[in-house]
């Protein structure tokens, strides 16, 4: 049978209920992966006709991660971000997102302002899942019906996360639904 979501789900509790760092974290990778070749869960939950928006698909109530679809029918580039102190997991379902990572170079002195430079920049495709550690910065850039499912540590509308503004260097707070 194929590995479907519920299969998925359950794969995620116990996973992160005995290791939520970083090993956890990359089994939950692979899992989604696998998820993102079962070609009847992209239909049914990332497919074309889904209307667009985000939709939680599961919270877990004891360990806080959540499970998001991603469904995008308009191309946005986003601004770097962090994800405050949690963890974020992108699987990409259909079209693509460019991912580029960023390192801070200024001396963090300043919480107001910073100053990035790119590290790694790559194209995540369907059936591919990247992992953005708590702290680590990363901008997206996807085309129109680009749709991804993320995995997160917890519900990112609650904790404090910030985004770069490159061209004046200002660290700005994000609001909640400015989920990516
Ligand atoms: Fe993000």
């Amino acid at each position: 049978m194929a590995y479907d979501l519920d299969q998925f789900i359950a794969d995620c509790r116990s996973t992160l209920a005995r290791d939520p760092g970083p090993a956890g974290r990359e089994e939950v990778r692979n899992n989604l992966e696998r998820l993102l070749h079962n070609e009847d869960f992209v239909r049914e939950y990332c497919g074309d006709e889904q209307p667009s928006g985000l939709k939680v698909l599961y919270e877990d109530e004891k360990l806080g991660f959540q499970v998001l679809a991603h469904i995008n029918n308009k191309a946005r580039v986003s601004s770097p971000h962090d994800h405050g102190a949690s963890w974020a997991i992108y699987g990409q379902a259909s079209k693509y997102t460019e991912m580029t990572e960023w390192e801070r170079e200024d001396d963090r002195t300043d919480p107001k302002h910073a100053k990035l430079k790119p590290v790694k920049k790559y194209r995540l495709t369907p059936g591919h899942a990247g992992i953005y550690q708590d702290g680590m910065i990363h901008s997206i850039d996807y085309p129109d019906m680009a749709r991804f499912v993320r995995v997160t540590g917890t519900d990112l509308d609650k904790i404090h996360r910030v985004k770069f503004d490159l061209k004046s260097g200002e660290v700005q707070p994000m609001s909640p639904q400015q989920a990516t």
